[in-house]
């Protein structure tokens, strides 16, 4: 079998043309421009990517795009403030503060200062529970992508077999927590799970989130199913010349797409759907917060 590569590009470029669209409506119909704030602590170079990336499609969609750029050595309650100063703007519908924060930071503090209703990132403990008990509110970037994704390619997910490798609150429980709401039976693995190449032989479908590259290994995929590789993993590329690097995801590629149905390539897949989801949850805080 040779899987069908799902492409995570050319379906967030649809829904970014689609919250484009909704975009557009609010500002004739309502008088409101969404806004989305993004705040980036330091200079990690991968952070920095990430960030000018969602800069950019913020503004493309439509919607005000405010960038706040902090050195690695800012105080805790210098960052405490400016989330507050946020809370405050009515210009700002949506605030993402961009993790990890450096070592003298309590990324939790700062979770817990940003307004819920504006939380576009579902981090924080109140919309982490609605999600839970579902709720209307944003829903966790990357698993929402990934979860559009899968009910494209296998339409309803009812009674599949859901193994979700990794149990970070990022990714592996908001994941685990959309799949059950999509009624599948899931599991989680992760670092401590034993005979993990049984556990993922069993799944109908396979989302991982581990961070350790190509860690998934072909055989291990039950033939037929559809796998989601949330990894980006930077890794060294000999062949490439001298010092160069490639992405890999947390898959075996190659490896896997010979057992799969279909699967998300690296670069391409779940990336390019975290950004466009956090613009749809910057549209669904600007509706609640206008309601
Ligand atoms: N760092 C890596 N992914 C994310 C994300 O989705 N949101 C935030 N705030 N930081 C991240």
């Amino acid at each position: 079998m040779t899987a069908k590569i799902i492409d995570g590009k050319a379906f967030a470029e649809k829904l970014r043309g689609s919250i484009a669209g909704h975009v557009e409506r609010m500002k004739t119909e309502h008088g409101i421009t969404p806004g989305l704030a993004v705040v980036i602590v330091g200079e990690d170079p991968a952070s920095q990517v990430y960030v000018t990336n969602k800069a950019r499609q913020t503004a493309e969609v439509g919607m005000n795009s405010f960038k706040h750029e902090l050195p690695a050595n800012v105080p805790e309650a210098e960052l405490l403030a400016l989330v507050r100063e946020l809370n405050a703007d009515p210009a700002v519908h949506g605030i993402l503060v961009q993790m990890p924060v450096p070592a003298h930071i309590d990324a939790n503090k700062v979770i817990e200062a940003i307004d819920p209703a504006k939380d576009v990132d579902c981090f924080t403990p109140a919309n982490v529970g609605k999600v839970q008990i579902g709720l209307p509110g944003p829903v966790s970037c990357t698993p929402l992508g990934c979860l559009m994704l899968l009910r494209d390619e296998l339409g309803s997910l009812a009674g599949k077999n859901a193994v979700i490798i990794g149990r970070s609150n990022l990714v592996g429980k908001p994941m685990m927590q959309l799949l059950l709401r999509d009624n599948c039976t899931v599991t989680i693995a992760h670092s401590r799970t034993q005979n993990l190449a049984d556990v993922v032989r069993q799944a109908d479908i396979v989302v991982a989130a581990v961070g350790r590259p190509q860690m998934v290994k072909g055989d291990w995929i039950k033939p037929g199913a559809v796998v989601i590789d949330v990894g980006i993993n930077r890794v060294p590329a000999p062949e490439k010349g001298d010092g160069k690097t490639r992405l890999v995801g947390d898959v075996d590629y190659a490896g896997a797409a010979e057992h799969a149905a279909a699967i998300t390539p690296v670069p391409g897949g779940v990336g390019p759907m975290t950004i466009a989801c956090l613009l749809a949850n910057t549209i669904t805080t600007a509706s609640l917060i206008n309601d």
